[in-house]
């Protein structure tokens, strides 16, 4: 049976966000408990979502299929005044800033992409001389000794 959200409603369940929004209601809990969107809890601990939590999805599905890490999107929407939801005009500036990221992605897919027929068939993933293992012995310029065991620095939570 649909679930689908009235207009007028103030305030939704996390499986008529997730209906409308078009994701799963694991997704919303993740993003939740990745500080992303918020929810508060009726007396018998249920979720309720305020409205504006489909456009804050919407930003943030958006956001990944541009390839932003959530550590990204989570930076951009607490750039926003009192926690408030992105407007288009938030969003137009924000993926301005990410065009630079996303154009650098792209050459450096479209450049692994055009070594890849070396790796079909192969499966050495060796440091030495495969791109896909090392592109563009990135680990090389690094310095000697052994660098992909050494443990990411990231400060973006990719592990
Ligand atoms: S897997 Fe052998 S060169 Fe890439």
């Amino acid at each position: 049976m649909s679930t689908h959200l009235p207009w007028h409603a103030k305030e939704a369940t996390v499986g008529e966000v997730a209906e409308r929004a078009g994701v799963a209601t694991s997704a919303l809990r993740y993003y939740e408990r990745e500080g992303l969107i918020r929810s508060r809890r009726t007396s018998g601990n249920q979720r309720r979502y305020s409205r504006d939590t489909l456009r804050r999805v919407a930003f943030i599905r958006a956001s990944q299929r541009l390839g932003m890490p959530l550590a990204a999107i989570r930076e951009a929407l607490a750039l926003l005044p009192e926690g408030r939801t992105p407007t288009r005009e938030d969003w137009a500036k924000v993926s301005e800033c990410w065009r630079e990221d996303l154009d650098q992605r792209i050459k450096l897919m479209t450049q692994l992409r055009d070594h890849l027929t070396e790796c079909i068939g192969c499966g050495c993933l060796s440091l030495d001389h495969c791109t896909l293992a090392n592109p563009f012995d990135t680990l090389g310029e690094q310095g000697p000794g052994p660098r992909s065991l050494a443990g990411c620095d990231s400060t973006d939570g990719c592990c």
